[in-house]
């Protein structure tokens, strides 16, 4: 039987992928994670239930031309399967208004190697997403007899989770950049939290941002889950709002990371890469100064490019000061329409997640 699952970096040539979905996608209702989380100055606030059904057909307008690009390119595409997420959801401990939606996958499978692990996650009413790709997963299990199905201890996320007085109403920016910087954050160490997207995979190690979605025990239980692995944890304190690790640091091929230019890595957190050779770059500005209406991430979105091999990377098509940045790398730059799905979740590293990319697990730091 074929091997299905296998992908240790996030630049290898890419042969299989899922691309999200924006169908029934909800704007949730408040929960203790999330006030702190929108920006105050975001359109989303007080704002909640069903996406327009014109901003969905949109939206997958441009991930349908996204699967459709990477298919010329070879790629294979599957698609998660939407559930109804517009439906009150509980626990033991606590109900939710609504779910959210499956356009990003990034958020909630990590896949490493053979393995697909479902995050834990660190909003309620994402609780349930990964039920979305069970139907791919539970295919490549059955098809692929290497492939490991993991899932992340379920987290209880009680009000115990988070951390008390958080909401924005009530904290500056540059209180709570303040907050960032002495590391924090909203959610608590009660439990192990970690979102997928806070973790970039270089082939023997993984670098986790430690924010609002991931918590250090969320590392550390990486760190247990992966013993041939080197976990680090990284901080990026001029983010106000440290969510997903996919717009602030990326890279792009062995030796070379694009770090945004106001969340710079921290001086101790750069010798690993310094030791090892490897160029840390300012991304380009974005070139829009707002992020489309009712969207839940900054305007750097515009870094949040995929890689399809060491020489091809994807890039929003109307982000031409990164096209160019990542041009002059001597890249060939693939530009895909992807405004109208920013606001589902991200952009086109968010809105994917591997299931196959060629290549072994290789040392791309041996000097740690
Ligand atoms: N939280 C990330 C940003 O908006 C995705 O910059």
């Amino acid at each position: 039987m074929p091997k299905i699952v296998n992908s240790w970096n996030e630049w290898d040539p890419l042969k299989h992928v899922i691309v999200g979905k924006a169908d029934n996608c909800c704007i949730p209702p408040a929960e203790p994670a999330t006030d702190a989380k929108i920006p105050e100055d975001s359109d989303m606030h007080g704002i909640d239930g069903p996406r327009s059904e014109e901003s969905i057909i949109k939206a997958n307008i441009q991930l349908d031309n996204l699967s459709k690009i990477l298919e010329s390119r070879g790629v294979k595409v599957d698609r998660p399967t939407p559930l109804d997420f517009n439906q009150k959801i509980s626990t033991p401990d606590w109900d939710n208004g609504t779910m959210f939606g499956c356009m990003p996958p990034r958020d909630v499978i990590l896949t490493l190697g053979n393995e697909m692990l479902e995050a834990t996650m660190s909003y309620r009413s994402r609780w349930f997403e990964y039920l979305c790709y069970r139907p791919l997963i539970e295919e490549y299990f059955n098809n692929d007899p290497d492939m490991r199905f993991e899932c992340a201890p379920k987290p209880r996320l009680t009000d115990e989770s988070y951390r008390e007085n958080y909401l924005s109403e009530d904290i500056t920016v540059d209180e709570r950049l303040k907050m960032v910087a002495e590391k924090r954050f909203v959610t608590t160490e009660k439990e192990v939290l970690f979102d997928a997207a806070d973790i970039l995979r270089m082939g023997k190690d993984l670098f986790v941002q430690h924010g609002f979605t991931t918590n250090l025990k969320g590392s550390d239980w990486l760190r247990r889950h992966f013993p041939n692995h080197r976990i680090h944890t990284l901080n990026f304190p001029g983010d106000p709002y440290p969510i997903h690790i996919d717009a602030t640091f990326t890279p792009l091929r062995p030796g070379l990371i694009i770090n945004n230019p106001t969340r710079q890595l921290p001086d101790e957190q750069r010798e690993i890469f310094k030791k090892n050779d490897w160029e840390i770059i300012d991304a380009a500005q974005p070139a829009h100064n707002q992020p489309p209406p009712l969207c839940y991430s900054s305007i750097w979105l515009s870094m949040n490019v995929l890689v399809v091999d060491p020489k091809t990377v994807c890039v929003e098509e109307t982000e031409v000061y990164q096209c160019e940045q990542i041009d002059k790398f001597g890249f060939e730059v693939i530009p895909v329409p992807f405004r109208d799905a920013y606001p589902f979740g991200g952009a086109l590293h968010c809105a994917t997640t591997d299931v196959y990319r060629e290549g072994d697990c290789e040392d791309y730091f041996p000097n740690q």
